[in-house]
């Protein structure tokens, strides 16, 4: 299965993909090229673990443009399975369909409670004593595919966005290898 990751910053959840496929624990899979939005830390990380690596901007381009150049440099790497790591743009319904049911996403909370940006803010706000992370199929609605596995996330009283999200982060990581692992085989 080949793989096309989607970021735009840190790249944690793709460097915890790519190794998990480098060390077999997801099979018959390979990362085929890394695309980012913008020059990004997880670029580089991609680089040193040998991926290729793209930046396609969407520099004054309507988002049809910019979603169109990225769908052709998948295409031309025949990718199967587009995964979005905190990829921070809204996709046009042309990518969507283009790529219907071959695209997935990691959100920081138990959908469908908390969609959209600082989903671990909103919890702490809310004040829910358990969030976590999601992983689904994406559609034309933000954050609310169908869902392919969660993994909850207890909130302690002294509880930072900081140190919640990074609570968080450590399920991401375990959740996306297992979901694309099940995808794959
Ligand atoms: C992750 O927490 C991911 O769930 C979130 O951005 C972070 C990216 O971290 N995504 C969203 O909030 C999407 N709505 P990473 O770059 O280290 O993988």
């Amino acid at each position: 299965m080949k793989i096309g990751i989607l970021i735009s910053g840190r790249g944690s959840n793709m460097v915890a993909l790519v190794d998990a496929i480098k060390s077999g624990e997801i099979p018959h899979s390979e990362v085929a090229v890394v695309i980012s939005d913008k020059a990004s830390a997880g670029l580089e990380k991609a680089k040193e673990r040998g991926v290729e690596t793209l930046v396609i901007q969407r520099s004054g381009r309507t988002r049809e443009e910019h979603d169109a150049e990225i769908a052709n440099a998948l295409r031309k790497r025949d990718v199967e399975l587009v995964c979005l790591a905190g990829y921070m743009r809204l996709l046009s319904k042309d990518f969507i369909h283009a790529f219907e049911n071959r695209i997935v996403n990691i959100h920081p909370s138990l959908l469908p409670a908390f969609p959209g940006l600082d989903a671990q803010r909103q919890a702490l706000e809310h004040g829910v004593k358990i969030t976590g992370c999601t992983v689904h199929y994406v559609n034309e609605h933000l954050d609310a595919g169908p869902i392919i596995l969660q993994k909850a996330v207890e909130v302690r009283d002294d509880d930072t966005v900081e140190i919640l999200s990074a609570r968080i982060l450590e399920q991401e990581h375990k959740a996306y290898v297992e979901a694309v692992r099940r995808i794959a085989s």
